[in-house]
């Protein structure tokens, strides 16, 4: 089969983790007959300094022509410290999920078995953790009208909006998650504070019923917060509104010890969008020592998407064998310490001679 795969390296060590993600893709083509398309596109503050925006037209339409998009990093140390700046790195990703219609980004948190000493939890707290995190991702606080500030620029304000069928489709995606794993669902709300929250609620209690085989509970944030961190391995699937998702899927993340292991996939209305967890990690960009895991782990889900369920397991075979064989980069193993390329590599010849 043919695919077009929109690649957007964006920022940081962005170009040099998808580098290895292509090189592993193009692996997979090779040995399984496919032909990858791989179509390259400005995002982030690369675009910004290109062409004076984070995700420009000629990006997003080829986002919306291709199969699938694979994706790097964005963000960029100038913006950061400058609250004032008039187009940010940040705007390009909202502004391609919201274009995308993303509504739904979901985070696998499992453990890798080679690495359960990097945990910063006690291992017999970790060992066996597998849960998936689904966040909505184009509504809430992050997108809500009215935001801004006043006139006198005194008072600033957000809001927090979500609509019964914007509920409704991320807890459907939850609950078929839920049902194709251990059919247990947690729906994570502030339904004692927040209006919103009692609306995620009620919509979940009624929707609950279509799904007689699934046990749903519901847990205040600042709980699951909590709970994530001593006994993270009770829950099975977890779906929760925007920014409460950001901060908890960053949070689940570190649980296992693998921030730059974990992939993730954001789907919705149109081309579905692949990229690992981790950020564009300034500090690291051009030296070549990167983890590109997570970006190849987003290639193996970005297969699962196209039904290439063989191809997708031959890249996690393939990883699991360099964790195994303790041919890391040196987040994982400061004595071990291979490059990114050479990572790249080694999967890639894995993925050929397996
Ligand atoms: C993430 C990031 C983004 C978010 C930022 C970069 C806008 O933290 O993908 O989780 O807050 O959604
Ligand atoms: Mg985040």
């Amino acid at each position: 089969m043919q695919y077009k795969i929109a690649t957007l390296p964006g920022d940081g060590i962005g170009p040099e983790i998808v580098d290895q993600a292509v090189k592993v893709l193009k692996a997979i083509g090779e040995k399984y007959g496919h032909s990858f398309d791989f179509q390259f596109a400005l995002t982030g503050a690369a675009a910004i300094d290109k062409v004076g925006e984070p995700y420009p037209d000629a990006t997003h339409e080829i986002c919306m022509a291709a199969d699938a998009v694979l994706f790097g990093a964005i963000g960029d140390p100038k913006y950061d410290n400058d609250p004032k700046a008039k187009v940010r790195p940040e705007q390009g990703l909202l502004g391609m999920r919201k274009k995308l219609g993303l509504y739904a980004n979901i985070r696998p948190v499992a453990t890798f078995p080679s690495l359960i000493d990097k945990s910063p939890l006690k291992n017999d707290r970790v060992e066996g953790a597998d849960f998936v995190v689904v966040r909505e991702l184009t509504g809430g606080i992050y997108f809500g009208q009215p935001r801004g500030r006043t006139e006198d620029q005194k008072t600033a304000f957000d809001t927090c909006v979500y609509s019964v069928d914007e509920i409704e489709r991320i807890l459907k995606l939850a609950f078929e998650y839920a049902r194709k794993r251990n059919k247990r669902l947690t729906v994570v709300d502030k339904a004692n504070v927040l209006a919103s929250s009692r609306l995620w609620r009620e919509v979940s209690q009624r929707m609950e019923k279509d799904y007689p085989e699934i046990t749903v509970d519901y847990m205040f944030v600042d709980n699951a917060a909590m709970q994530l961190i001593q006994w993270p391995k009770k829950f099975d699937v977890m779906v929760t509104e925007n920014m409460f998702g950001d901060i908890l899927s960053d949070e689940a993340s570190v649980i296992t010890g693998s921030l730059g292991l974990l992939p993730s996939a954001s789907v919705g209305l149109h081309t579905s969008v692949f990229e690992p967890i981790h950020g564009s990690y300034p500090q690291a960009a051009g030296k070549n020592i990167a983890n590109p895991v997570a970006t190849i782990l987003s290639a193996a889900m970005l297969l699962e998407s196209f039904n290439l369920l063989d191809e997708a397991k031959k890249i996690k075979d393939a990883v699991n064998a360099s964790l195994d064989a303790n041919f890391v980069t040196e987040d994982i193993s400061k004595e071990a310490s291979k490059s990114t390329s050479e990572v790249g590599d080694w999967v890639a010849d894995w993925v050929k001679k397996n």
